[in-house]
């Protein structure tokens, strides 16, 4: 994984992201079909990976959904985005985003958010993406905010 300059980013099919929830986002699950989430397979669904060498180091899933509090037209929400830890913090997480945000856009989406765990704040601060209202609590990944952008 020597070689960063490499990165190849693309489509990938919903069940090639497994590995990367269970090892980067769900310690608890196995790489399998307990890392489904519902909308996965919905034809809207666009799951993205990054890859150095072949190798799929990053992923994040984007699913038209809207979100009661942003401006309404066509919404997509990010789940699931994370970076193998080795690769961590050499631009695979933004190249990801930005390669998903242009195909989003030719789709004419407007708006875009995910459910932001603290510790990932400045990735989508960094962005350009807007923090935005109160800390939450989600269920075994601790505290989150929303997170948002105009396309
Ligand atoms: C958050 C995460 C997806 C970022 O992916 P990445 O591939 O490491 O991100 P990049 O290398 O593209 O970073 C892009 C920019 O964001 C910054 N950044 C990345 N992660 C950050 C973090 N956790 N806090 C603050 N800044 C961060 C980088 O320094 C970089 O800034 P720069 O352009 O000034 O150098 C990755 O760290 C990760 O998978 N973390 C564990 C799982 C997780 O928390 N996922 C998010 C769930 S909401």
């Amino acid at each position: 994984m020597a070689d960063f300059e490499a990165v190849a980013v693309r489509a990938i099919a919903a069940n090639s992201t497994w590995p990367l929830r269970a090892a980067v986002l769900w310690p608890e699950k196995e790489a399998g079909p307990s890392c489904l989430i519902e909308g996965d397979e919905a034809p809207e669904t666009l799951h993205m990976g990054a890859f150095v060498a072949e190798e799929l180091c990053a992923i994040g899933t984007f699913m038209q959904q809207q979100h009661p509090e942003l401006p309404s037209g066509v919404s997509y929400r990010l789940r699931a985005m994370g970076t193998l830890k080795s690769a961590q913090g050499k631009g695979l997480g933004s190249q990801l985003v930005e390669t998903g945000l242009d195909i989003l856009s030719e789709r004419g989406c407007d708006v875009v958010w995910c459910d932001a765990r603290h510790v990932a704040l400045g990735f989508y601060a960094r962005l350009g993406w807007d923090v935005v209202g109160p800390s939450y609590q989600v269920p075994l990944r601790g505290p989150h905010r929303l997170a948002w952008r105009r396309i």
